[in-house]
């Protein structure tokens, strides 16, 4: 059993990791800005209302933590304006886990961050670059922070996620020569609450980059 903190925890993969988390038997503190809106109740869930921008906040919130795992999103609305989120909530992370000896850092980014840029087809890469160019531009700041750091990290870049059951069919590629979109129709998709045995999975194993 591991104490996680999770910072994107009321939504998405954030929210499902959560819950498997929860499930799995971790003592889990789920960090948000509407973190009280979380419906999950269980004695070893903690809520904690904070923004990922503010020291204090995540500080707090790293506090006698076994492991991170950062699922930060943008709203769609967001993506077509300055996206600084992930860097700026990066360098504050960091800088926290490291004041605190917190070592464990699980981030989900994205396929299309860093060198997996170069494994998106031609025809993908225009409208991949239009709708997302800011935000994963700011992923490619937040993903060298961590690999910067002094931090046992891993990196996830999941494919395009869709919600529905879980069916345990999914595949970490680490191999660039392997990497690409799981871009899948809806039936035999990646879905997005896969996302979170995979994280989970990355809890107590050292330093990786996966997609
Ligand atoms: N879903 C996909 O198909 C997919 C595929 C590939 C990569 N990804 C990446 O995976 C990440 C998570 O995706 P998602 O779909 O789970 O996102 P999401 O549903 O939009 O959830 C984003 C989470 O971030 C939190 N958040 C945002 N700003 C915050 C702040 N300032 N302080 C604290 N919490 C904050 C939100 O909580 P509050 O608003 O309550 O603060 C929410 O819990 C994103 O970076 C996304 O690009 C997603």
């Amino acid at each position: 059993m591991a104490r996680v903190v999770i910072i994107g925890a009321s939504k998405g993969i954030g929210l499902e990791t959560t819950r498997q988390a929860l499930e799995a038997g971790h003592m889990v503190r789920a960090f948000a800005r509407s973190a009280a809106d979380i419906s999950i109740s269980d004695p070893k869930l903690e809520k904690v209302r904070g923004n990922a921008l503010r020291s204090k906040d995540v500080a707090a919130a790293v506090n006698g933590m076994n492991a991170v795992i950062q699922a930060l999103g943008v709203g769609l609305g967001d993506l077509f304006g300055p996206v600084h989120l992930f860097s700026d909530a990066t360098r504050i992370l960091v800088a926290a886990m490291q004041a605190q000896g917190v070592k464990r850092l699980i981030s989900v980014t994205g396929f299309g961050a860093g060198d997996s840029r170069a494994s998106i087809n031609c025809l993908q890469l225009l409208p991949f670059r239009f709708f997302f160019g800011r935000a994963y531009d700011d992923k490619d700041v937040q993903e060298r922070l961590i690999k910067d750091s002094a931090l046992d990290w891993t990196i996830a870049r999941p494919g395009l996620l869709t919600n529905g059951s879980r069916t345990g069919r999914y595949k970490v590629l680490k191999a660039p020569s392997q990497w690409r979109n799981g871009n899948i129709s809806k039936p035999a998709a990646p879905l997005r609450c896969q996302a979170a045995p995979s994280l989970l999975a990355k809890v107590k194993q050292q330093r990786a980059l996966s997609g």
